[in-house]
């Protein structure tokens, strides 16, 4: 029968055994980020339009054609947040950002949205992990938070990753810097799309977000960021890729990396893994010391970066799901249902870490254990990766007697014990 009703396009539901890994890396983010003194924050998913418009960029094309943009029913135009950057210094302007001790070390992990032609890896809903470091603008900074990230991917097992980064001017540098590009595509008299057409008239540095191969090609030769740093800049650049060999960071320069949103000032980041296809980008940061004054507040400088989280969990190496036993209790029939509800409940007392399953099908003990079985078969449906299958079957064999049997799948050896002696046997069996 084909369902009447389909998940939209771009969207896509995660069942527990995909659900698990991401809910494993996000509190493995929350491990790691919590020992940086970082706390998580919560925006709403939407947002006024005018925010991502101000702060992602007019000439973006995120802001140009990929949010989702209503207006509700009093006329508001709402968007469904393309990112967290914005939503997250929103709400700090709004609580008042002068009053709270800096720095600021906020991350945060949920849905983004955006329209975009769906494929491998890209999708119009999708999960990002972030962290933003807030009210410090030494080089320091970036380097403590890049070596963070580092830290978390090592934590999951990524081994070889390198972060491109760069460094964009700011102000009348960058002022520079656009005129400069203008300049030199000008007498290449390239018939420019209409987006890049766009990009050259509004904001130039957009041009290297270009899906043009020629225009890119012709990039190659364009003047580089690099030189129009002012001294500060420079220095501030330096600084960074000294403090990251020392941190052991692997990076290289690329001085074509400006990023697609346009709140950023100074350095510019990104990590792409092989292991993806061609949607590689894994993650992507930057400094923006200008975003708190554009949009209302004081001059606060931050920095910080948002991971792909449907990308990180597709590009593990390892299973990140946590290793739990499994134990089945399976009654016989309805009439000792009660007996069952007691006994999984003292296993679980007992052992917090084992996931103990009824089965209150009432279908028989060897239909029973044969479902456990299947698990056994097939575990990349089950929600952890499991280890060992324990049965407990109950029948009124052993409610009769007060006596708990215990089966390991794995190897068919089976014990009966008295009731109180669950601990012991309990205890016993973890050690073995
Ligand atoms: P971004 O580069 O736009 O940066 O997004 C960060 C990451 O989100 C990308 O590297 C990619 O892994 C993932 N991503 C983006 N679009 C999609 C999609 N359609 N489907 C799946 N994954 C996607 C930001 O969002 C900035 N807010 C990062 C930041 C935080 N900068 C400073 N603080």
């Amino acid at each position: 029968m084909s369902p009447r009703y389909r998940a939209v396009k771009g969207t896509r539901d995660l069942l527990p055994s995909e659900s698990e890994r991401f809910a494993a890396v996000e509190s493995a983010a929350r491990e790691v980020f919590r020992s940086y003194g970082y706390g998580e924050i919560r925006t709403p998913s939407f947002e006024s339009t005018e925010l991502f418009a101000r702060s992602v960029g007019e000439a973006t094309d995120i802001v140009h054609k990929e949010m989702y943009t209503f207006l509700d029913r009093k006329g508001r135009s709402l968007t469904l947040r393309p990112e967290n950057t914005a939503g997250v210094v929103r709400a700090l302007i709004e609580r008042g950002i002068q009053e709270i001790p800096r720095p600021i070390r906020l991350w945060y992990q949920g849905p983004q949205f955006r329209y975009e032609q769906p494929q491998a890896g890209r999708y119009r809903e999708f999960r990002q992990i972030g962290a933003e470091l807030i009210g410090v603008s030494s080089p320091a900074g970036d380097a403590e938070l890049i070596g963070m990230l580092f830290g978390f991917l090592g934590r999951l097992g990524f081994a070889g990753l390198q972060a491109r980064i760069n460094c964009v001017p700011t102000g009348p540098a960058r002022e520079a810097f656009s005129a400069a590009l203008r300049d030199f595509l000008r007498p290449h008299g390239m018939r420019l799309g209409p987006d890049d057409q766009r990009r050259f008239e509004q904001n130039p540095l957009r041009l290297f977000d270009s899906k043009d191969p020629d225009v890119q090609s012709l990039l190659q030769g364009a003047p580089r960021t690099l030189d129009f740093l002012e001294n500060r800049s420079r220095d501030h650049h330096e600084e960074l890729k000294r403090l990251l060999s020392s941190r052991g960071v692997t990076f290289h320069e690329d001085a074509s990396l400006v990023r697609g949103l346009d709140y950023y000032t100074l350095t510019v980041f990104e990590v792409s893994s092989s292991a993806l296809g061609a949607q590689d980008a894994l993650l992507g940061g930057g400094r923006y010391d200008d975003l708190f004054s554009e949009l209302g507040g004081p001059e606060v400088p931050a920095v910080g970066f948002a991971i792909g989280e449907d990308r990180l969990v597709a590009a593990l190496g390892a299973d990140p799901r946590p290793v739990r036993p499994v134990v089945f209790v399976v009654p016989d029939s309805s009439l000792d249902f009660s007996y069952a509800l007691a006994i999984a409940n003292q296993i679980r007392t007992l052992l917090p870490d084992v996931v103990v399953e009824s089965d209150f099908t009432g279908r028989g003990i060897s239909k029973g254990i044969a479902k456990a079985a299947q698990i056994l078969k097939d575990p990349s449906q089950y929600a952890f990766r499991i280890d060992g299958v324990r049965v407990v079957p109950l029948g009124s064999r052993e409610r009769e007697s007060d006596t708990v049997t215990m089966k390991d799948l794995a190897t068919g050896s089976q014990e009966t014990f008295p009731r109180k002696a669950l601990a012991e046997y309990l205890g016993a069996a973890r050690k073995q």
